[in-house]
């Protein structure tokens, strides 16, 4: 008999072809999160279950899962999944590193320059009929080139962010938790407290999981020391960023702007205050939403899954 595996949602081809052959696979393919309910009454008699961010993967689903043996995540982050509860029950967990990285830091990148000069206000200027002449002050941005970019979180993420800055001539300094020398060297970064790269970059970029010492890490003591004309760039995760102290920050032009990937709550509802400044670019948790990264992610996810199934360390194990 084929082992049970549950999946939340619609898995691209590629994945999927690997995965049906093999198991008994029962899924949800509603482009909304399946009810916790409705995944909890799924569980019972699976073996395998496939998610993603958006599913809270806890002890109690854990327990509706008497036979499950692993739970694959199609994301490199798995702050929704209970680790302790899944390690005591002796089921495998595994996640995505590494394919999303360059994808990830692209579309970081990307935030960081379209806040710095503006592009999302500027194409709404113009599809709003507001452009009558080429105009001296215009629209004016910020430097990007041999500016300083703060990487909070030297991750694979975060050091293929400071590759890109150094193709912008950007002096890059870090904070971590462990300081990492050979990536001083590598990289060309240097390594600065909290506080100090807080006051000292123009840009400051996100790439920490969210854990409990990094949920609201960004609060308005951290705003209250970045540079009054300091851009935020958030891809990690919403709850690192405190989203009223943001408000504030914005609305008192405490800082210059913000680009989120990622919110607090996600996803942000229409009528949320923050989407009230045009200092903020949003965007819905796409900094990995290339077709190759989520194949790739969905890929590894089906490999981890089987292994887990088998028995077999999981190729990419979370933890
Ligand atoms: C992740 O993988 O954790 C990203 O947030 C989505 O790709």
């Amino acid at each position: 008999m084929k082992p049970k595996v549950y999946v939340t949602r619609h898995l691209p081809e590629a994945a999927w072809n690997e995965l049906a052959p093999a198991c008994d696979v029962t899924g949800w393919n509603e482009e909304y999160p399946p009810p916790y309910e409705v995944m909890v009454e799924n569980m019972a008699n699976k073996e395998g279950l496939i998610c993603l961010l958006t599913d809270t993967i806890d002890a109690d689903l854990m327990d509706a899962a008497p036979n499950l043996k692993v739970i694959s995540q199609v994301a490199v982050g798995f702050d929704n999944i209970d680790i302790a509860a899944a390690t005591e029950r002796g089921i495998a967990v595994g996640n995505t590193p590494g394919v999303l990285t360059e994808a990830t830091a692209d579309f970081a990148f990307a935030l960081l320059m379209a806040a710095a000069r503006r592009v999302v206000e500027a194409s709404d200027y113009v599809r709003a009929g507001q452009w009558r002449t080429w105009g001296l002050t215009l629209l004016l941005g910020q430097e990007v080139h041999g500016a300083t970019l703060g990487i909070v979180g030297l991750g694979r993420i975060g050091e293929a962010m400071a590759k890109r800055a150094r193709g912008f001539d950007m002096k890059v300094l870090y904070h971590n938790k462990g300081r990492r020398p050979e990536a001083e060297t590598e990289l060309g970064v240097e390594y600065r407290p909290f506080d100090d790269l807080l006051q000292e970059s123009d840009y400051i970029s996100l790439h920490v999981s969210l854990t409990p010492e990094t949920r609201g890490l960004i609060d308005s003591r951290a705003l209250s020391l970045m540079k009054p004309t300091a851009i935020l760039v958030n891809t990690a995760r919403g709850p690192v960023v405190d989203p009223e102290a943001l408000y504030e920050a914005l609305l008192s032009g405490r800082i210059a702007a913000a680009a989120l990937d990622v919110t607090d709550p996600e996803p942000l509802p229409a009528g949320h205050r923050l989407l009230t400044q045009p200092n903020l670019i949003v965007a819905p948790h796409i900094a990995s939403a290339t077709v190759t990264s989520r194949t790739l992610m969905a890929q590894m996810a089906v490999r981890n899954c089987l292994a887990g199934l088998r028995g077999e360390p999981l190729p990419f194990p979370a933890y």
